[in-house]
């Protein structure tokens, strides 16, 4: 029998989304009472940890716990009433403080095995220029950019005159955020500045991008590590809302987006997206699981986007649903992320410490 601790929550825009991703993999793995027994661990937006009965959002029968580094324990009541020794903690987070290596870097410092990718790959995927630059070396197609950042005087006129010469319109977006947030469609040269005013509130690094004008988005799931690598069908999700998927049409609007798996787009297509995405993973050292996105132009030329390392998890997410559409179990593959959580802690453990 396992311990396994779920969290959820988190210090990130995207809380309420994690709460419901847990929702399904705390039922999920709950079903093999034999095997684990579920932990389910809430994390407010402000960072504090909550035992929970069910996983769900706040409830005043919420016992407050905390991390700690113990031998015979790494989660304790604060009353110091309780304490148990996780054997593997499932992160079902997502977003800044969450997805993008700090805490990972929490639960290496705990010393206890956790799912999915490490420091490393969690941090290299939450930003856009650096995934970008290894998706290309790992020869996905992706598009061109320029970078501006907070404190360091940037030269309009010289942005300006790239994006002229990269074609209208461009996207600004903040290099490591999430769920569009501080995301502008440009379509005309004077309001590129303000777009990239209003990204550098939420992010010191700002991107402009070549836009796929009435982009399509495909989407492909990874799961396994260095030695097994696997990738799901091809997903499309269409926005119904307004000209790209903003925050609006992914949380808000009802039908503000309209999900397709697989994608309706050619086999040979399909086939070369799915082996990109696994260079991409394997590319960033990832290991577990990620959600690779990619936008397609009206002639079928698509582009690698963005990298998520903690995707949505959800029963109506997309990454059990491009799973199951390759026949593959989600219950079988959650069983199977913590196994490689296990393995890779194994792994590290065998290192030596000392010279
Ligand atoms: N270069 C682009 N061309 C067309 N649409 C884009 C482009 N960049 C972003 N978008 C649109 O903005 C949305 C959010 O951008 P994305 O890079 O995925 O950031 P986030 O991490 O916030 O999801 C995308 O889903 C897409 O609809
Ligand atoms: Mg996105």
């Amino acid at each position: 029998m396992l311990n396994v601790v779920v969290l959820y929550g988190g210090k990130s825009t995207e809380h309420e989304v994690s709460v419901h991703s847990a929702q399904t993999v705390c039922q999920i793995l709950a079903r093999q009472k034999d095997k684990y027994q579920i932990y389910p661990i809430f994390i407010t937006k402000e960072g504090h940890w909550f035992l929970q009965q069910h996983c769900g959002f706040q409830t005043p029968q919420d016992k407050a716990v905390i991390p700690l580094l113990q031998a015979d324990a790494n989660v304790a009541a604060r009353d110091g009433s309780w304490k148990i020794k996780a054997d593997v903690v499932f992160p079902v987070l997502h977003g800044t403080n969450c997805e993008d290596g700090t805490m990972q870097g929490f639960l290496e410092t705990l010393n206890v095995p956790y799912v999915g990718c490490g420091v490393l790959a969690s941090a290299m995927g939450m930003d856009k220029e650096i995934s970008k630059i290894m998706a290309a070396r790992a020869g996905a197609p992706v598009l061109p950019y320029r970078v501006v950042s907070k404190f360091k005087e940037y030269n309009k006129t010289e942005l300006e005159e790239w994006v002229v010469q990269a074609g209208l319109p461009v996207f600004v977006k903040p290099v490591r955020l999430g769920s569009s947030v501080g995301v502008r469609k440009v379509k005309k040269l004077s309001q590129l500045h303000e777009a990239v005013a209003f990204a550098l509130q939420f992010d010191t690094d700002v991107m402009v991008e070549k836009g796929v004008d009435h982009a399509r988005e495909i989407f492909c799931a990874i799961y396994g590590d260095e030695d097994n690598v696997k990738s799901s069908a091809c997903g499309e999700l269409r926005s119904l809302a307004g000209e790209f998927f903003d925050y609006e049409a992914k949380y808000i609007t009802v039908g503000g987006c309209e999900t397709k798996v697989p994608a309706d787009i050619a086999e040979k297509t399909a086939r070369k997206l799915r082996q990109d995405s696994e260079n991409i993973f394997r590319a960033l050292r990832g290991s577990g699981l990620a959600r690779v996105d990619f936008l397609m132009d009206q002639e079928g030329n698509y582009y690698f986007s963005e990298i998520n390392t903690l995707p949505g998890m959800s029963q109506t997410s997309l990454f059990p649903q491009l799973f199951e559409a390759c026949g593959e179990d989600y219950s079988l593959i959650l069983q199977r992320l913590i196994e490689l959580a296990r393995k890779r802690y194994r792994q590290k453990e065998s290192l030596s410490l000392s010279r």
